[in-house]
This record gives C-alpha cells, structure tokens and sequence, in this order.
C-alpha cells in the first residue's frame, strides 16, 4: 500500500520529457516489484536455486558405527547347523489370494532374491517330505491367522512337519480394523496390541536373527503403513528383532508408554519346539523385507541365505552422445573422479565403465566440449566400453558389413584417442539387437572387438524387473541390467518425476536398494546427462552405497565386465540357454526386432503343433493335414530329415529368426493356419518350457500309440538304417538289455523305451499347458480308420472349411496302409500317392515272448496314462484297455 501511495504522489508531479522519465522510472520499479513477489510468493525457491543452483549433497548418515560387527565372511555361515543337511532351500508360501498387493510383494521378493517357493491358497496341504528330506527349509504364512485358524488336522501336520526337520515359521499379523489391546495370541506367551501406527523403528543389534540386515540408525518418522501390531512379552522364549515408538493417538491412551515396543519378534519355540519370527509390520516396508530374507535364512538352518557378497557395475552410457545443453562440462568430469574415489573407500575397486561414440565428440556447447576433452584426458582412470560409431541401433542396419563398418570407425577412434578398452564388453543403443537376438550384431560385435560379454534389461522382459535373467547367445555371454531409476531426461533433482522423494525413497530401502539386496550382481545403466547437470547418479550411488552399508553387512564390490559374466554363470549355469519369448507380444521387443519390418511377421508362428512320438505315425498325419485347404505346414528343413526339429537340440540356440524361416510368409489370404510337426518334442525334456514360452496359446497334438508297437517300430527303423547294434542284436535282447551291456545296447534300449513312458512325458506338457490345449490322436486308429481321426482333430482345431477326409484319402491294399487320393486322367478316377518305404515298412510281427516282455514293462506306465487320461477327461483308447488286460505275471 505504501509503496502504491509514493508512485500516485510521484505520478502528480510528471511533465513533457520529466513525464517520460517518471513513467519509465515507474515501469521499471513496478517490474522490480512484480520479480521480487514472484520470487517471494511463487516460486522463492526456484529463482533462487537458479541463482546459485548447487547439486544435491549425500545426507546419508548411519550414526554411531554399526553395532553388530563388522561385516566378515563368517557372516554368511551365521544360521547354519547340521539340520540344514535334510532341508531342500524352498520356501512354502501360504497366501491369502495370489492377487493381493500383500501376497504380490512377498512372491516379488522371494523370485529377485532367487528363493524358490510354492504357494498353497487352498485348504489342501502338499507332502512335506521326500526320500527322507524335509521338502521346505521354512513356512512363510502371509497372514499368521490362517496358522491359528487351520483345521486340528493339518495343524497337526504342519506342527510336526517344522518339529521334525527343526523347520520355523515367519508370519506377518494381519491388517485389522478393529483395535485389539493386550489380546493373547493363542497357543503362546504372547499379547498383542493392534491397529496402531509406529515410528522410529530399529533393530535390536543383540537379535540371533539378524545376518544381512545390520542394526544401523534408528529409521526416525511413521513407518509406512497404519495398522502395526506389537507384540508383549515377558518370557525367555521371545526376544525383539524390531522395535519402534508408538506414533499415534495411543500415546495419549498411555496404555502402551515406556518400554519400547516389540513389531517384529523372534520365538526361540521353547513352548512348542517350534522357532517362529512374526512381523507386526507389513511386507510392504522396506525394512520388513530386509528382515524377512533373515528370517527365512535362520528358520532354515541358513539353507534359505545366500552369501553375503554384492557386486556392483554401473555403466555409463553414451559417452558423447548427449543433447548440447546435457552434458558434462569440466567440473562435472572432476566431481565424478572425485566420487569414484570416495566410492571406492566404500565399494573396493569401484570404477565406472563408460560407453561411448565417437561420432558425437564434440558436439556440445564450448564448455561442454571442454568436458568431453576433461573425459579423454583421464581416460585411464575410467574404464571403457564401446556403443557404436553413431548410436545408431543395431537392427535397423542393412546388414552386418554396415555395422561392421560403423564399430571399426569408433575402434579406430578410441585408437586415437588412447581409450582403453580392454574387458571385451560392449553395449548397443537403446538393447538393439541383443534381445530380441539379431545375429549380425552378435557377428560383428565378434568380428571388430572380440565381445564376450554384454547387457540387457530387455531379457525376457523389462518388467518384473526382478525377474530378469541372462543368456549365451553365439558365445557371447549377456548379463541382465538392472534399472537404477536414473534416464537420460532425469537430470534435475527437482525436475525429478513425481518430486525428489521418488527418487529418494529408491535410495532410502526403495527399488534401488531392494535390487542391490536381491541381486548378487547389478549391472547398472546410467547415461552422460546423469552426470552433468545435478550429477545425479554421483548423488543416488553415493547414496544408496552409504545407506547399504548402513542397514545390511552386504560386502560390496566392483569388477570388470568380464570377471562378472565368470561369476554369474557360475552361479546361475542354468541361466546359459536362452528360453525365447515371441517380440510380438512385448511392444518394447518388436520395436527391437529386425524382422519387424517384414509385412505379417507376427502371423508366420506356428498356432499348432504335432509333438510326436516318434514312430507313432506322426508323418502320415502332417500329410494328410496338409490336404486341408487352410491348414499349412512349415518348409521341410534339408537338414533333419524333414522336420524342423527347433524345440529340441541345438537349433534352438539358432533363435527364431531361423525357426520363422520355416513358415512361408502368408499372403494377403490371412486365414492360413501355419503347424509345424517334429516328433522329438513330445519327450524332450526342455521342449514344454521353450514351447510354452514362444507359443503359450499353440494347440498341441500327441499320437498315442502302443508303446510297445512304438518300441518296435523304432528299432526296426534302425535296422533299417543299417544301425550295427540293431543288426548285431534281437529285439528280445534290446529291450531285456541291463546295465552291464554295452553303451550303445543301452542306448538303443532307452530309445526304444523311454518315450513310451506316456503319462510322465505328459505331465511335463501339463505342467505348462491347459489340457484343453491337447489333443491325443489314436496311433492305432490312425493307421486302420484314420478319417475319423482327421474329423477328430478338425473339431479341435476348429479350422474352416470343415473337410470331408474320405474324400482325399484312401486304403491302398499294396501299402497296406491310407495314402492320399490323386485324381488321374480326365475320366474323374483317382490313384494313390503313399508315404516312402520308409513309412509302413514290411517286417515280421514281434515274438510272443518280446510282447509279453514289453506288456509286463509298460504295465505300470500305461496304468498311469490310463489314470492320467481319466483326470484330464480324455478318451482312453483301445489298445490301452487291451494292454492294461490279460497281463502276464511277474517273475
Ligand atoms: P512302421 O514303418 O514301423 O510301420 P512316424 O511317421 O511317426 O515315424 O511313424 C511311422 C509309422 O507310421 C509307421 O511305422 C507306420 O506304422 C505308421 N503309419 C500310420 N499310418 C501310416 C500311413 N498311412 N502310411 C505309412 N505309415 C503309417
């Protein structure tokens, strides 16, 4: 108001020139007025950070040194006894509903930390024991109610189950509405208070519990979530693992005030010889999934820990690429040596491990450019990696002499400018080309710079990301990336999407730090731009570093590429075959995919699939299929006798690029139904799992014929072939062979044997697929009435037009078999076309005394086909119920 009076007073004094003067002074105080009330009301902070804008400094402090010990590698045997011996390392998860956010977080947890598990939601208890050996190292029960609330039976068998094998219980207290005060929880000492909202947690550094979590500072505010229970106790057998304030109106109750409250307590189970840990907080808090992971390792003996070792990598991507206005300028350049080095103080051998492309040198502002030459300056200190010459992706290449060319122009420019680039590690712009596979990266990659190793968050799946895996593709060795929440537009800290507490609540037990926990090896991605700018991947590292070894006694440590692929196959050789997923069904892979740019690509998969057996007359039916007007078979491959044979061996590890080779691109006629028969599916041991994960909605079908006609066909196939030990022995001798035969007796005998085995090989399909999904064709019925087979499998595929088979095929008396009719002439007759004299090949019926060898052995196998057929609401066919009559006695 004051202010607005002197301006009316002057304006009475303006005049001529002297009014012009008075009206700019005017306009230009009113001006300072608006920018200091802008400053002041709307956004004081801005302006003045953008005066004087410094980045964000680490603030995380673990108070006094950390109370239960240094870390040491006598950590990682902390819960181990003898019983750990009978236990298998799998945890037996009771849920509530597989679909909460409660039951999602704990399966969540237990999957990135690598802890197998099995989920019961029904009544239904599974068998606990095996040969001898518990078959669970601990019971986990999302909520602790539904233990009280079992049935005395299975109460019973879950009580001695955990006495016998010395097994324990964690279970979290449900979220309850109503308010529960100084109830007793039954079957122990304990009293409960519910419904209460906490601060100020900590952890008890005495507790036996405790092995990666450490007792650091007390987590001072709420902790997450409202309704907590605590837990009273006043007797040997229970002792604290968290405690924390009340943080409520209960304070005023005075009820609970004094003493610090027990949330999460251990039970040594001197009551009931049970060793129980129960969480008053919920799995959502960070905490209590530190704590969880302890737990399951002490309930099992330590059969649930892994070790205590943590590597970590953080790669620094696009070296040079940034957008002018993003990058690193000099000082930034320093203020990342001087981080590595504080870093190392607390991670050995922390180095970071820059990407770069040369193309992009240069191409900043004047100080930015500056920085680029900071960066080439102290290249040794780094270590470095290549992207391509121009960040251009991979897969949109023509082909691999174009992206040959392109690593050969940044080789050379590392050359010049003294890059050392020594780990054999490289990494595409934006996973281009490394999953989805494209193999002229992977041969170029080879060609110009020896890569045995590389990254990607793509595999299988970006999200979950707990869930990522590595592979081995054509030698070189892909490491799964990890996301540390840092992109190349995150830059700002206050630009920070959803504010700078998102990013903080990574560092502080959030995602950041959970993926350091769960994972013994984090590649992590970051890009130059989080280096310039607020710096801040030096902030969320130095960080989330500080707060790791604050709150866990995990041993940090970095090594190079190379070194970290070793270790991880090493740890995870399972991990070496990749399972392949279909990029049509991930947006992210298909923008990835080089066959992405063919016209229908996504239609040249298979929808069905004739698994075999072999011998089982598998052929006559992909002929016969393939006289439908609609239905299409893949190409024949020159290579395996006909069929593709993809699942199985290795040329699965070829990728899918290769296998879509086989299928004809479909014209503009979409209706076309694309299957592909390889007989050796039905009993590879991989092939369900590989199937299901490129086809999960295919239609599969199974020839069931007699294993015992099966067995003999096969070996009378071999002889065919001129195999010496089908020659040189009886089929009598084949299949009664015994482990002191000969290598290849023995073999010929699984061969002929083990795929008759039907109800196992099934299982495994089940395992993955629905059995609406499957299709079991009679082999007998095939080969005498096999039209009625064909109308069969029509209704199950459900193809259209509905095709009359008599019509296209016929007995033919000289084959002795059905062959496919082939019109003649113009007189309207037709003559037959039969499969090879490969097929419904002429040789003596077995003995009397092979058959009743055969009979006798597959006896219990086809007992359990029968009771397998029956549960899954399959017809049983003819020679089943024959083979399961009239079976000769044993001896
Ligand atoms: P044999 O040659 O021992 O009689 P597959 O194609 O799976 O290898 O199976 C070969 C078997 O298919 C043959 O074994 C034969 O018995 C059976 N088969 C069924 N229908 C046939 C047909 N129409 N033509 C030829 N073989 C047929």
């Amino acid at each position: 108001m004051l202010l607005c009076k002197t301006l009316l007073r002057k304006g009475r004094h303006c005049c001529g020139l002297r009014l012009l003067r008075c009206a700019v002074t005017i306009v230009a105080v009113v001006a300072l007025v608006m920018v200091l009330y802008s400053a002041y009301y709307l956004g004081q902070a801005h302006v003045i950070q953008a005066m004087h804008h410094q980045p964000p400094t680490v603030r995380v402090t673990c108070g006094a040194p950390p109370a239960n010990g240094a870390a040491s590698a006598d950590d990682d045997a902390r819960h181990r006894s003898a019983a750990r011996l009978r236990l298998e390392p799998k945890v037996l998860l009771f849920l509530e509903s597989q679909y909460s956010a409660r039951a999602k977080e704990l399966s969540t947890l237990l999957t990135a930390s690598g802890i197998r598990y099995k989920i019961v939601t029904s009544a239904a208890l599974p068998t606990f024991t095996a040969g001898g050996r518990g078959r669970y190292g601990a019971l986990l029960f999302e909520s602790y109610e539904r233990y009280l609330a079992m049935d005395a039976w299975s109460r019973a068998i879950v009580d001695r189950y955990c006495t016998d094998f010395d097994v324990g219980i964690a279970a979290f207290m449900p979220a309850r509405e109503e308010s529960l005060h100084g109830a007793t929880l039954p079957g122990s000492a304990l009293r409960i208070h519910t419904n209460l909202a906490l601060r100020d947690a900590r952890l008890d550094p005495e507790s036996p519990v405790l092995r990666m979590a450490r007792a650091g500072e007390t987590l001072w505010g709420a902790v997450p979530g409202e309704a907590h229970t605590v837990f009273v106790h006043n007797h040997t057998s229970y002792r604290p693992v968290m405690m924390a304030e009340l943080g409520g109106p209960e304070l005023a109750a005075g009820r609970l005030q004094g003493a610090p409250l027990t949330v999460v307590v251990q039970d040594c189970g001197y009551h009931d010889g049970i060793r129980r840990v129960l969480f008053g907080v919920s799995p959502m808090f960070w905490l209590s999934k530190l704590l969880l992971l302890d737990a399951l390792s002490y309930l099992s003996h330590g059969r649930l820990a892994g070790d205590l070792e943590r590597r970590i990598l953080v790669d620094v991507d696009d070296i040079f690429v940034g957008k002018a206005g993003t990058r690193m300028k000099p000082a930034d350049v320093e203020a990342m040596l001087a981080s590595q080095e504080r870093l190392r103080s607390l991670v050995p051998g922390f180095t970071f491990n820059l990407g770069f492309c040369g193309k992009m040198l240069h191409s900043g502002t004047d100080e930015e450019d500056a920085g680029d030459d900071a960066l080439l300056a102290a290249a040794d200190k780094f270590w470095w990696f290549p992207h391509i010459w121009s960040h251009k992706q991979p897969h949109t290449f023509a082909n691999r002499t174009a992206i040959a060319e392109q690593m050969a122009l940044n080789k050379a420019f590392s050359a010049k400018h003294g890059i050392p680039v020594l780990h054999q590690y490289a990494v595409a712009p934006h996973h281009s080309g490394v999953y989805p596979v494209s193999d002229q990266l992977y041969e170029a990659w080879r060609e110009v710079w020896d890569v045995r190793q590389t990254s990607t968050e793509e595999y299988p799946h970006l999200y979950p990301a707990g869930q990522r895996r590595g592979f081995v593709y054509r030698d070189v060795r892909v490491l799964p990336r990890q996301t540390c929440g840092l992109f190349t537009h995150t830059i700002m800290i206050d630009e920070y999407p959803g504010g700078r507490q998102v990013l903080e609540d990574k560092i502080r037990g959030g995602e950041l730090f959970q993926t350091i926990v769960t994972n013994a090896i984090s590649v992590f991605m970051t890009h130059l731009s989080n280096y310039g700018n607020d710096r801040l991947a030096l902030y969320a590292f130095e960080s989330v570093v500080r707060f790791v070894q604050c709150w866990t006694r995990l041993r940090l440590q970095t090594e190079p590429p190379d070194r970290l692929a070793d270790l991880y196959f090493q740890r995870f050789p399972e991990q070496r075959d990749p399972v392949w997923g279909n990029p049509c069904k991930d947006q992210r892979h298909l923008n990835l995919w080089r066959l992405a740019g063919n016209a229908s690509v996504c239609d040249r998969f298979p929808k069905l699939l004739i698994l075999g057996p072999q011998k089982t007359g598998s052929t006559a039916l992909l002929s016969f299929l393939s006289l439908h007007p609609t239905l299409r078979a893949s190409l024949p491959s020159p290579q395996t006798f006909e069929e593709v044979q993809f699942f199985n061996g290795d040329n699965y590890l070829r990728g899918i690029d290769w296998y879509l080779e086989f299928f004809p691109v479909p014209n503009s006629d979409s209706s076309v139904y694309l299957f592909e028969k390889s007989a050796t599916y039905f009993d590879g041991d991989a092939v369900p799992k590989r199937v299901f994960a490129l086809l999960p909605k295919a239609k599969l079908v199974v020839i069931l014929l007699s294993p015992a006609a099966r067995a003999y066909s096969w070996y009378q196939h071999q002889r065919a072939h001129g195999l010496p030990v089908a020659l040189e022995h009886s089929f009598l001798e084949v299949i009664t062979a015994t482990n002191q035969s000969t290598r290849a007796l023995r073999q010929l005998r699984n061969r002929c044997l083990e795929p008759g085995k039907y109800a196992a090989h099934l299982e495994a399909w089940l395992r993955y697929f629905p059995a609406e999904q499957l299709h079991l064709a009679d082999g007998e019925r095939l080969r005498t009435d096999p039209v009625t087979e064909l109308h069969r499998l029509q209704d199950f595929i459900q193809v259209s037009p509905r095709v009359n088979f008599t019509k296209l095929i016929t007995y033919d008396a000289e084959k002795g078999f059905y062959c496919q009719r082939v019109p003649s002439g113009s007189g309207g007759g037709s003559r037959t076309r039969c499969l090879g004299g490969g097929k419904g090949r002429k040789y003596d019926p077995m003995s009397d005394d092979e058959e009743r060898v055969l009979k006798k052995y597959f006896f219990i196998f086809n007992q359990r086909l029968s009771k397998l057929l029956k549960r899954i609401g399959k017809p049983v066919p003819d020679w089943l119920v024959r083979e399961l009559t009239d079976v000769p006695a044993t001896g």
